[in-house]
């Protein structure tokens, strides 16, 4: 048996008809880009793009799908590479024309190379033309050519419909915000993974490895459950390290006095994780690093305790701030009072992102965080991180000696519920004592 096929079919029939309400009359292209190279004669793996994923689950490159809300039959059209017995041989099995209809679902499937062909006419018949421009320039000019071609065609009675093409992003994104208990059973599986992966990182960790052998670790239990891999390269961070945001050299040494900032998740048929934990390498940290990862945690906590219906990712961010802030104000890294500091954004230096963004098909995933130029109410279903950290950089002058060179960060996904929220990432502890337990031999 697959591993994890034990979720649920994710139902993208479904996901299209609510798509078609939207749509009323107009026609929806999406591209699944080319494979692109990631060096000479050797081609990058495939990540299919999450939208046109979401509504196909069609796993290849170089295809489109469109979806024509005019069209009385041959609503859903998938156009892909065709089988080619000398292509299956060096790369594998191909769905085909046939498959496009007979596994995927679409009402009709063409060769790509009939896309031009038959795109102009559905252009003329159809209100307005959606496609997120931007991606590709090339298919962008194409698109455009046959889009002036199909208006050239109109009737008369027909003049009124929209020339523009109109940016799809919005209408997919607001869908893919909302998450169906199906999706969170998937999104759970892969915080579950994620969270042994961290797991078996903190058991492992001993003075004298080598980042890169943590990171190791992280993917081969990624793999090993029958992930697709990381979701973003991971960052092992030892000692200062830990104060660059975006540290994925991962070849330095864990010593015995550092902290080891893990921040990595993984890729389940693209459902996300992100997780960050950091955790002594000795047994018995020094205090200011019990410190400053204590007062994370507290604020970690107290942001996800503001997680409910209703509550705003700004509420979150500001209430990790607070907590933030009272600790570095008690350490003298921050003078004046809380709300002077929390308005002047003084704490800056030592956090200086924010502490919430969607987790969904992509990691930093899609979804408006604004409506109508005010911050978004949580509704159930909706699935974010809580991250917040501190960072002492080593060349940081306002913090006390001790702490410079100190980075922390504690990431939980959770999903919102009717009462609050789900911590997906529980399993993964985050205490000091939670985390050192499973060091054998303490
Ligand atoms: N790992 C990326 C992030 O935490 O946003
Ligand atoms: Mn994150
Ligand atoms: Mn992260």
């Amino acid at each position: 048996m697959k591993p994890n096929s034990n979720l649920p079919e994710l139902d993208r029939a479904l996901r299209r008809t609510r798509l078609f309400e939207t749509l009323k009359d107009g026609l929806l292209v999406l591209r699944a880009p080319p494979l692109r190279m990631h060096a000479n004669d050797v081609e990058s793996r495939h990540r299919p793009d999450a939208d046109f994923y979401y509504l196909t689950a069609f796993p290849e490159p170089d295809a489109v799908a469109i979806f024509d809300g005019s069209a009385d039959r041959e609503r859903f059209v998938l156009f892909v590479q065709p089988r080619d017995p000398t292509h299956e041989t060096w790369t594998g099995p191909q769905a085909g024309v046939e498959g496009a209809v007979e596994t995927f679902g679409a009402d009709a499937a063409y060769p790509m190379s009939e896309f031009d062909g038959r795109l102009a006419e559905r252009i003329a018949n159809s209100g307005a033309l959606y496609h997120a421009l931007g991606h590709d320039t090339d298919f962008d000019q194409r698109l455009l050519k046959l889009a002036n071609q199909g208006w050239a065609r109109r009737l008369r009675n027909q003049s009124g419909r929209s020339r523009s093409i109109l940016d799809p992003r919005p209408m997919l994104h607001e869908m893919r915000l909302h998450k169906t208990d199906e999706e969170i059973l998937w999104l759970r599986r892969s915080a579950e993974i994620g969270a042994a992966a961290h797991r078996r990182a903190m058991a492992e960790t001993r003075p004298g490895l080598w980042e890169h052998e943590i990171e190791a670790l992280l993917e081969y239990e990624f793999r090993r459950a029958g992930t697709r891999g990381w979701a973003y390269p991971s960052i092992v961070a030892a000692g200062s390290h830990a104060t660059i945001l975006h540290y994925t050299a991962n070849d330095g040494q864990l010593g015995t006095d550092d902290l080891l900032l893990v921040d990595a998740g993984c890729d389940l048929d693209l459902h996300c994780s992100d997780i960050t934990r950091t955790w002594p390498i000795s047994n018995d940290p020094p205090a200011p690093q019990r410190k400053v990862h204590e007062a994370v945690l507290q604020a970690q906590l107290a942001a996800i305790a503001a997680v409910r219906p209703g509550a705003t990712i700004e509420m979150i961010h500001q209430r990790a701030l607070e907590v933030l802030c009272e600790h570095l104000l008690s350490w003298g890294c921050l003078k004046g009072s809380l709300e002077a500091v929390l308005c002047d954004g003084t704490y800056k230096p030592f956090y200086m992102h924010r502490t919430s963004h969607w987790l969904g098909l992509d990691v930093h995933d899609v979804g408006a965080y604004e409506v109508d130029g005010n911050p978004r109410p949580l509704k159930p279903g909706m699935v974010l991180t809580v991250e917040p950290g501190l960072y002492f950089s080593p060349r940081c002058e306002e913090a006390p000696e001790a702490f410079r060179g100190i980075g922390v960060r504690i990431e939980d996904d959770v999903v919102v519920t009717a009462e609050g929220c789900e911590v997906l990432t529980r399993d993964a502890p985050k205490d000091l004592d939670g985390m050192l337990n499973l060091r054998s031999g303490r």
